[in-house]
């Protein structure tokens, strides 16, 4: 049983790692013996993670500056990892904007109506052409060698439902500057499903398989009247915290899913059943 969930000398690119849940992604692959590739605009998050993972695990990591959006960037790391490894095993599509939030006292730039279209752009860029230009170059690795490997995509469960705007009311505040959940989410979300589709049948022949997990919200110092009415959505009753997606990665990316493609699995304390 411990081989089936064995990633032991897994070559695994990992986007967006120096980030909340990217970390955990990465730990989870060290811990099966993996070797994470770690990803991110900012360098000083996945140098620090490499250390780490290397006091932690014993497993030598590298973490690399890249700028997903930048095709140039992707095809020069993408080479570079190549040269260091040999071959990429699997990559995790993790990295996403957080849609970043302007208020003033006379706009809420959260809302449609008033949504800054170089935030789309820029949401979009990360979200979705970054995820496009990964699979492009370290997916194409993967499906050069011998038993193919795995893509794993990181949906959210606001890929499959819309988000409840009633969950980011503030209490005082005109219907017109009450903040939302900004468009560009939901948007980058479900695009990352039909990415898992398109994938999951394109290199199918070469046993690449793709899949995408769509996490519930995390728990992360939100305020208590957030956390009170979300975990009246959800039938668990509460938020995840960030380490509860660990085992759903390893069996994604190890042979122990290996009849599993294409699958679009909610990880999400039940939140969309409801
Ligand atoms: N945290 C949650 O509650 C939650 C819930 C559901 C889904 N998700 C999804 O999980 C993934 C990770 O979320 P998180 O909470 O860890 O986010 P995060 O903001 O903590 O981490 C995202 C990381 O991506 C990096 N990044 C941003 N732009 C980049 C670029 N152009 N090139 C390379 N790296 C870039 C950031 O520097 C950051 O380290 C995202 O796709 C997110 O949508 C998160």
């Amino acid at each position: 049983m411990d081989s089936l969930f064995s990633l032991k000398d897994k070559v695994v690119v990992i986007t967006g790692a120096g980030g909340l849940l990217g970390r955990k992604h990465a730990e989870a692959v060290a811990s099966r013996g993996g070797i994470p590739v770690l990803l991110d605009v900012n360098l000083s998050s996945v140098t620090s993670l490499s250390k780490d993972i290397s006091e932690r695990f014993g497993i030598e990591s590298n973490g690399f500056q890249v700028d997903i959006t930048k095709e140039n960037e992707v095809e020069k790391n993408c080479s570079e990892v190549l040269k260091i490894y040999g071959k990429i095993d699997a990559l995790v599509n993790n990295a996403a904007n957080n849609p970043k939030i302007e208020e003033s006292s006379t706009k809420n730039f959260s809302r449609l109506e008033n949504f800054s279209t170089e935030v789309w752009m820029s949401d979009l860029a990360v979200g979705l052409t970054g995820a496009y230009l990964c699979s492009k170059y370290y997916g194409f690795a993967i499906s050069k060698n011998q038993n193919g490997g795995s893509i794993l995509n990181i949906s959210s469960d606001l890929g499959l439902i819309a988000p409840d705007q009633r969950l980011y009311r503030k209490k005082g505040v005109p219907d017109d500057l009450q903040p939302v959940k900004p468009v560009t989410y939901s948007v980058v979300k479900a695009g990352i499903i039909g990415l898992t589709r398109y994938l999951a049948t394109y290199w199918a022949d070469k046993n690449v398989r793709c899949n995408a997990i769509c996490p519930g919200g995390v728990e992360n110092q939100q305020n208590p009247e957030f956390l009170k009415e979300i975990a009246t959505r959800i039938p668990l009753g509460r938020m995840a915290q960030a380490d509860e997606y660990q085992g759903l990665v390893i069996f994604l990316l190890s042979d122990s899913s290996s009849y599993i493609n294409g699958s679009i699995i909610a990880a999400d304390g039940g939140r969309t059943v409801w």
